[in-house]
């Protein structure tokens, strides 16, 4: 039987223990299955491009958690905050590039011949606006090559839907796609972008963000059950304001210096 994100919305004490198990492991799914007793087991999630099942991973590497901790401060600055998130992102890009295809090549040595690997991806990365801008930047270091389309969300404050304002996409048919943004709270912006990198038909796509909440995980396993999620956080919940909390508050300003 499949756990649903649901199950870990409440944090229920039985649940939790998942979820706290997930940090102790650098990249498991959250719990898709039961074993043969009925007790819940975790499974492998499956990256970008990979075809394992897909799921949530929570980034739990100390170094990834150091970052998030700091971004968390409210007396963290806009310039400490923009190369925090910049260095968390490398942390979680790399959790979510490892299932990419690669190929064996030969390479001449200074000394000797030797066997390696290569990524054999082509790759695009999608920042949601304003705040996934911020991840882009760690992207485009790792991968120089990357394409980069854009797509322009923004969230109503009453409905808490979002409402797009832009978008520019490169082609993505055949190709693996990163679809960046900080925060998943409803779910909303993260699933609609989604949506709209579909209808290129890329090979893959996995969603990479900084927090999420219950609220969202949920949205997106249910629009996109294919689209493994990759984040160093799952939040308790949202408050009335559909903002995360504990969370880090409202990312684009503290990206931006926009309060
Ligand atoms: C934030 C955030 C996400 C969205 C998440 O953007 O960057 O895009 O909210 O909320 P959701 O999961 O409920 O849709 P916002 O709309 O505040 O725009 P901004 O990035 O321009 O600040
Ligand atoms: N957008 C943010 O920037 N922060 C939240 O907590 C929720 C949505």
């Amino acid at each position: 039987m499949f756990l649903r994100a649901g199950d870990y919305a409440g944090l229920r004490p039985a649940k939790y223990q998942l979820v706290k198990k997930t940090r102790c492991c650098m990249r498991q799914a959250l719990c898709r299955t039961e074993d043969s007793e009925g007790n819940p087991e975790l499974r492998s999630a499956g990256g970008i491009g990979e075809d394992a099942a897909v799921g949530l991973t929570l980034v739990d590497h100390p170094l990834a958690q150091h970052l998030l901790t700091s971004l968390r401060d409210s007396k963290t600055p806009p310039p400490v905050f923009r190369t925090l998130t910049k260095r968390l992102t490398l942390a979680l890009v790399l959790e979510a590039v490892r299932g990419l295809p690669t190929k064996e090549v030969s390479v001449d040595g200074p000394l000797e011949d030797s066997q390696g690997i290569l990524i054999d991806a082509d790759l695009v990365a999608v920042p949601i606006l304003r705040a996934g801008l911020g991840m882009l930047e760690a992207v485009t270091e790792l991968f120089p090559e990357v394409a980069v389309g854009y797509i322009g969300l923004e969230r109503d404050e009453a409905s808490l839907e979002p409402q797009s304002y832009y978008r520019k996409l490169p082609p993505v048919r055949g190709r693996h796609v990163l679809v960046l943004d900080p925060m998943l709270a409803t779910g909303g912006s993260g699933s609609a972008a989604t949506a709209a990198v579909k209808e290129g038909n890329p090979s893959s796509i996995a969603f990479v963000c900084v927090v999420a909440a219950p609220e969202g995980i949920r949205k997106m396993e249910a629009d996109h059950p294919d689209v493994p999620i990759f984040t160093a956080a799952i939040d308790r919940q949202l408050n009335e304001r559909g903002y995360i909390v504990p969370g880090l508050g409202d990312f684009g300003d503290r990206l931006f210096g926009t309060e």
